[in-house]
């Protein structure tokens, strides 16, 4: 499929296939004035597929919570057509406010003006520990607080 080449923005590429709507809802894009285009279900690799947002305009994004969602995922900066800049994302150390805890004798459940802190404790399983009770969590499934 061909989408056009944006000229100063973000391509958001190799994103797990079915996880490019999360993002562009995460990223609010359909309320948005600018350009944008999320491109499901593109071949890529050995008989994979991935999708792919591309967004024509400078904007913020918190790579902590991008990595959070998929590790995988490359982010192309483009200044004037060109990739610039090529960002590999990984799981970060920590998210705080990202997923909830679903521990319902957890002190988050009840105190509601404490932040909401996982920290990483197994990369390769992608898997988040609670702060305050331990309860566990997988990266990558989960709803958004
Ligand atoms: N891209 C774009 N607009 C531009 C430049 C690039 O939309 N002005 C898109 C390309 O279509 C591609 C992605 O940004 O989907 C990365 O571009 P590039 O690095 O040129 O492609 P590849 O080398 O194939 O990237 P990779 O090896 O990371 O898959
Ligand atoms: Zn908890």
């Amino acid at each position: 499929m061909n989408v056009q080449k944006i000229k100063d923005g973000l391509v958001i590429d190799h994103i797990r296939a079915g996880t490019g709507i999360r993002i562009f809802n995460w990223l609010k894009l359909d309320k948005v004035p600018f350009s944008v285009a999320l491109i499901m279900n593109v071949p890529s690799g050995h008989l994979g597929k991935k999708d792919i947002i591309k967004i024509d305009n400078v904007i913020d994004v918190d790579y902590s919570v991008l990595g959070f969602i998929d590790p995988d995922i490359t982010v192309n900066v483009v200044e004037e057509e060109h990739v610039v800049r090529k960002i590999s994302l990984t799981l970060p150390e920590r998210v705080e406010n990202v997923i909830k805890c679903r521990n319902p004798r957890c002190i988050t459940s009840s105190e509601t003006t404490i932040p909401h802190v996982f920290q990483l404790v197994d990369r390769k399983r992608a898997e988040y520990a609670c702060q305050y009770c331990d309860e566990l969590y997988r990266a990558g499934i989960g709803e958004f607080l």
